[in-house]
């Protein structure tokens, strides 16, 4: 459905997508963004983003169902594995996994409103309610086998800083699994300034490897997204 559209669901979408539009923008702090997110969980997120889905035009849930695919083929194998998803907000990408049959998964999320819509759904067994920085959090080295992210590198969102605290998190030999919209690397400054030599840096102390960065269409709504794996190995 264009934006343009008359129905009663696309002008709530035109709605929705003019206010995404003018606050997840250059400039915008940490709080103004969890600001919006608390908003926008009660306000029709999920309806929006599965909408979405729908029309094809929102393609990160499917990318990360593959990629966790890959690395995990044998349904065994995701029954055990302890996953932290980060950015959880209301749980859509935590939902993509427990249909996959992963069975143990928490959640993080800045946003108390976008977890308590992933709590109603019990998607995570346990919610972190705060932001992941490059500062070490309450959560103890090596406790996962794997970290996902959905649509959480933006403006105002996660810092590169962070990946130095998820590879502390994440077990040697786990995986950090990353869908974002690739434009953003070229767009947000934190990222144009930090991300490649915190890349180059990570493989060179040989505490992670990249396994995948593959660009894919329909990140969300025309926008092209990236794959991004990387395998802790320190
Ligand atoms: C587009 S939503 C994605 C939610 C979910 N992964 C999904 O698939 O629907 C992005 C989420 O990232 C969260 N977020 C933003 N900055 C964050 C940070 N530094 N650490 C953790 N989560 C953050 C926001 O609060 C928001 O809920």
């Amino acid at each position: 459905m264009a934006a343009s559209d008359n129905t009663e669901e696309g002008a709530n979408w035109e709605n929705l997508s003019h206010v995404a539009s003018k606050v997840l923008v250059p400039g915008v702090t940490d709080e103004q963004v969890t600001d919006f997110y608390n908003k926008w969980a009660n306000g029709g997120y999920d309806q929006t983003l599965l909408d979405a889905a729908s029309r094809k035009d929102y393609n990160a849930l499917n990318v990360l169902k593959q990629a966790l695919q890959d690395l995990y083929p044998e349904e065994d194998s995701r029954d055990t594995a302890v996953v932290l998803d980060v950015g959880a907000g209301t749980g859509l990408s935590g939902q993509v996994m427990l249909d996959l049959g992963f069975k143990v998964l928490d959640g993080l999320d800045p946003s108390a409103e976008m977890l308590k819509v992933a709590e109603e759904k019990r998607v995570y067994r346990h919610t972190y309610t705060c932001y992941l920085t490059g500062e070490p959090s309450q959560i103890p080295a090596d406790a996962y086998d794997c970290l996902t992210m959905v649509g959480v590198l933006g403006h105002g969102c996660l810092q590169c800083d962070a990946f130095e605290e998820m590879c502390r998190i994440v077990k040697p030999g786990g995986y950090i699994v990353n869908c974002m919209r690739r434009a953003y690397l070229q767009e947000v400054p934190d990222y144009i300034q930090n991300w490649e030599p915190l890349k180059e840096r990570l493989e060179r102390e040989g505490r992670w490897r990249v396994v995948k960065m593959d660009p894919y269409p329909d990140h969300f709504i025309g926008h092209e997204g990236l794959l991004m794996v990387l395998q802790v190995l320190q």
